[in-house]
């Protein structure tokens, strides 16, 4: 049974309401004029997938009820599958292939070129690999016929469900729903905002700059775009039989970022910062979080296990904290950064020095001022980190980062495509 609900602050209540299947609308419709619709595949060697998908995708929109498109997105696959679709449907207008040879690859980046490439107003996103059944597409797609803006293939609500996946996918799945649900107050009502079977409007994405990071372009819709009703149709996650999966460990890494930045955009906060300095910002926070618990550990370990004096024992757990921090930011909070490792150390020392030095006279100040000790020192920490922070983005890392942007200001991109 489908699912319809309203967004929160739409103009009507919000509802969850069941509501008949789509088969069941189309037939007690059948001189409804047909629906325009178009199907984006997107593909990375999926050369023993792709010839039926297409055929069954076609096979399932009958022309008789739909005037259906397939448009093929492959990331210039090493095994060919863009010369497939053209080999075998080549007669077929319907039938069309984009092959991206940018260095821009992805998944969610590909569907975003299916929907500026497709004919109609409504456009569905089906996996290659056959996890996710054509046989739902109209299901889907008479749905948005229906009224709803989006609609969602949801393996979460009745009569959905998963074909075996081993128990730690299906938590890792769980763990990243839940995340996607505290991140995104506007998505927070779908069961399955991970789900990469879904059909939509392109009015809903009209004038939204989709900046997809990593797989999951329905988050990325459900946080930026404009709609009402969302409606959620089961469907159950067959196993793949052909081909490999190409979702690998960088992908969750990037996955958290992603809804780190859509929860930035979804709260309206950027205006005051842009979706990736908030995310880096979180990160930095966090490493220096975990620093602080190694200088406590380190110094410690000198001042009760080693009795060295404490100034001294002070100094070497503020140079074991630095060295944490510069490792643990190198690595997760600027992603590796191309440029001279041993300068970056350096300035990332000087940096820290500079940050301590804020810190010590930002209490000073705020002690003799009379503000109570524990806020003073509260204030010195806020202070001492914002300096740290800012002269890891501006002097430490400051590599051109492509992918910034602020997404209430699209002049600032830097071209996603
Ligand atoms: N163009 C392009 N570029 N296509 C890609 C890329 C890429 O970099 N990576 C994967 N694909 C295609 C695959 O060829 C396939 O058609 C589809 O995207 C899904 O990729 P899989 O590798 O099969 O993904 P999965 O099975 O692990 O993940 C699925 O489950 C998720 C839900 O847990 C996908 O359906 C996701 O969309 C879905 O969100
Ligand atoms: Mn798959």
């Amino acid at each position: 049974m489908a699912q319809t609900y309203k967004k929160k602050g739409s103009t009507s209540e919000s509802v969850i309401q069941d509501t008949e299947t789509a088969t069941e609308s189309v037939e007690a419709q059948p001189t409804k004029s047909t629906i325009g619709v178009s199907v984006i595949i997107p593909t990375f060697n999926e050369r023993e997938n792709i010839s039926t998908v297409i055929t069954q995708c076609l096979k399932e929109l009958p022309s008789g009820l739909f005037d259906a498109e397939v448009i093929v997105v492959d990331d210039d696959s090493n095994d060919y599958t863009w010369q497939y679709p053209t080999r075998l449907f080549g007669h077929d207008p319907r039938v069309r292939v984009i092959r991206r040879q940018t260095a821009d690859k992805g998944l969610a980046r590909s569907v975003a070129d299916g929907f500026e490439a497709a004919s109609n107003e409504y456009c569905a996103v089906i996996d290659a690999d056959l996890q996710h059944p054509p046989e739902k597409l109209s299901e889907l797609f008479t749905a948005l016929d229906d009224g709803a803006d989006i609609a969602i293939g949801s393996r979460h609500i009745d009569d959905g469900g998963i074909e075996n996946w081993p128990l730690w996918r299906k938590v890792v799945s769980k763990g990243a729903t839940l995340c996607a649900r505290v991140a995104l107050p506007s998505g927070r009502e779908v069961s399955d905002p991970m789900s990469g079977f879904f059909a939509v409007r392109r009015s809903v994405i009209e004038g939204v700059e989709l900046d997809p990071q990593g797989y999951k372009i329905l988050l990325e819709i459900l946080g930026k775009g404009t709609y009402e009703t969302v409606t959620e149709v089961p469907y159950v996650f067959q196993e793949r039989e052909r081909g490999e999966s190409k979702l690998t460990a960088d992908e969750y890494q990037n996955f958290l970022e992603h809804l780190g930045q859509l929860s930035v955009v979804d709260r309206d906060l950027d205006t005051v910062v842009t979706p990736q300095r908030a995310v880096r910002g979180g990160e930095f926070a966090f490493v220096g979080t975990v620093g602080t618990v190694v200088n406590m550990a380190v110094f410690a370990a000198l001042t009760a296990g080693l009795d060295v004096f404490f100034f001294a024992a002070g100094i070497v757990a503020f140079l074991a904290a630095v060295n944490w921090n510069f490792a643990g930011n190198w690595l997760l909070t600027y992603d590796r950064p191309e440029g001279n490792r041993l300068q970056q150390y350096a300035r990332f020392h000087i940096v820290s020095v500079v940050g301590f030095l804020v810190y010590s006279s930002t209490l000073t100040v705020a002690a003799f001022a009379g503000i109570p000790l524990l806020v003073s020192n509260f204030l010195a920490i806020i202070a001492g980190s914002g300096v740290n922070f800012f002269g890891s983005e501006k002097s430490v890392f400051p590599t051109t980062r492509p992918t910034d942007r602020n997404a209430a200001d699209p002049n600032t991109s830097a071209g996603a495509n």
